[in-house]
């Protein structure tokens, strides 16, 4: 990754022709020194991948994860053909709409709008300065997606957004997150380059109600999802079943739990029951 950065130079590259300027030698020692101070890579360089596009990253903004790809992947392959959704008791519905709620660098909703132009994407964080960064990286990936500041936790009512984001619809076909969820107990667990440089926004919450978030978005999306709507969120793999209890609860159906590639419960698609919405 240092050699593409500096050099602009594949590894092969480099092989067949090891030729260091002075110049570079200095930035080596630069990125070396952070590496030795366990500041991960994608902040040094300032960029990550994720679903095959770039994304500017700093310390605002989480870097976005393997697993993460994961559920960007089940919510496009969850999606619908378009003669389903075109038509609701006899209505044109409105286009496939998606929400994504702590969108970071915007990995989630660029990602998806990128591999579903025709859908209308909209994405809110409460940081301002993780959104100047998801704003960049829409422009940088060519993708049009409408973000909003907010937060979640006080938020009463999703429609009310709309007074912020005239374009929010206030009936959805997705909403996804990927919201805090590390108890401040499995602090003990996280290493130190995620500690000491990524945004404890973004990471934690309270021991003693680690579902906060959860319970937060799953109970706006009753009132904002269309029939058939489908609730997508990235958990805590240690809290799956307190989660999909949690749904049960709330009245969804269709609960489906997922791991990640690394065998952990990492996932989960809800449906909201038909009869919660008349
Ligand atoms: C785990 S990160 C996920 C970032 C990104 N979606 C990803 O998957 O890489 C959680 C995000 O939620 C945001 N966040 C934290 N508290 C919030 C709140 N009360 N309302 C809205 N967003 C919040 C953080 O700023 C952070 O960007």
């Amino acid at each position: 990754m240092v050699l593409e950065h500096l050099h602009q130079m594949k590894r092969i590259d480099f092989t067949l022709n090891p030729d260091f300027s002075v110049a570079s030698i200095e930035g080596w020692n630069r990125i070396i020194s952070d590496l030795q101070q366990e500041k991960p890579i994608q902040y040094i360089l300032g960029e990550a991948w994720f679903y095959g596009l770039p994304f500017k990253v700093n310390e605002y903004t989480l870097i976005p994860r393997p697993e993460t790809e994961e559920l960007v992947e089940w919510i496009l392959e969850s999606r619908k053909p378009e003669s389903e959704m075109m038509l609701y008791q006899g209505e044109l519905r409105s286009a496939f709409s998606i929400l994504d709620i702590g969108t970071g660098t915007g990995c989630i909703p660029i990602s998806l709008k990128v591999n579903l132009p025709e859908a209308e994407v909209f994405a809110i964080d409460v940081s301002e300065e993780a959104l100047k960064v998801a704003n960049e990286n829409a422009q940088q990936n060519n993708a049009q997606v409408h973000f909003t500041q907010a937060d979640i936790l006080l938020v009463e009512d999703l429609k009310k957004l709309s007074a912020v984001n005239d374009l929010l619809p206030t009936k959805l076909d997705v909403i996804v997150s990927n919201p805090p969820y590390v108890r401040n107990l499995e602090k003990t667990e996280i290493r130190k380059n995620v500690l000491d440089y990524e945004p404890h926004l973004a990471l934690f919450v309270e021991d003693n109600d680690p579902l906060v978030f959860y319970r937060k978005i799953a109970e706006l999306a009753i009132e904002s999802l269309k029939p058939n709507g489908l609730l997508f969120f990235e958990i805590n793999q240690y809290l799956g079943k307190e989660t999909i209890e949690m749904l049960k609860q709330l009245g969804y159906q269709n609960i489906e739990l997922r791991k990640d590639l690394m065998g952990n419960d990492r996932m989960i698609k809800a449906k909201i029951k038909d009869e919660m919405k008349f």
